[in-house]
């Protein structure tokens, strides 16, 4: 992705955050100068990967296969062994109409998707067979907004603004807007983008970016080149 793409996204992203009526954390607007002044006070946004992260799943098309997020609150992997610290996470979504988040799991995150508004989510389901496959056979059992459904293989739940469901580890997900960008909330485990996404297609979780302009803000991948602890 071009640096002045995601640029321009953030800007289009922040005034779409603002139209919904919720709000991003101080440190979403600092900017480069900012960020060569902070110490180790910064550390909890770059060990947990807080922050901006904007993907066009290296695919080369956002708006095709593309999400933009913003990691609000974090912990370590590790803190499930020693039951230390955030066990929890937060992000805010934004998913465009037609614009799909390609199929995935994950192996440890189990995940709340909430539909904050704007269109509809809709998002087709699959559990994962014991080898990573799509299992065409068994029904999928999920909670939404806590009365539990059951979907067949590939089924499309719909999520209008409000309402919300719990996806488990190993149920395979996809999903995109319709009828409008939609802000979408995930709340969950503690997440791990660097190894806890099966993805069904080889896709990449993180963009390449071509620096043809400076960042505008940091991305969550940016830290370790312009932030040293
Ligand atoms: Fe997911």
């Amino acid at each position: 992705m071009k640096r002045s793409d995601i640029n321009e996204i953030m800007r289009s992203a922040d005034v779409f955050i603002r139209q919904r009526g919720f709000f991003l954390p101080p440190f979403a607007y600092w900017s480069l100068d900012d960020w060569r002044d902070k110490g180790s006070e910064a550390r909890d946004i770059i060990e947990n990967q807080l922050g901006w992260d904007i993907t066009d799943f290296g695919l080369g098309d956002f708006n095709r296969h593309g999400l933009f997020l913003f990691t609000l609150r974090n912990g370590r992997p590790e803190n499930w062994e020693t039951r230390k610290g955030k066990l929890y996470a937060e992000k805010i979504m934004i998913v465009g109409d037609g614009q799909v988040t390609p199929m995935h799991f994950h192996w440890s995150k189990m995940e709340d998707i909430i539909n904050r508004g704007g269109g509809n989510l809709l998002i087709q389901l699959y559990n994962a067979t014991p080898d990573g496959q799509l299992d065409e056979e068994h029904e999928i059992v999920l909670s939404v907004d806590g009365v539990t459904r059951t979907f067949k293989p590939g089924e499309i739940l719909k999520l209008t603004p409000g309402e919300s469901v719990c996806l488990p580890q190993y149920c395979y997900h996809q999903f995109w807007a319709e009828g409008g960008r939609t802000l979408v909330g995930e709340v969950s485990m503690v997440n791990d983008d660097q190894s806890d996404n099966r993805f069904y297609l080889e896709v990449g979780r993180f963009p390449s970016i071509d620096e043809n302009e400076p960042p505008l803000h940091l991305l969550c991948t940016d830290y370790e080149r312009y932030y040293k602890f």
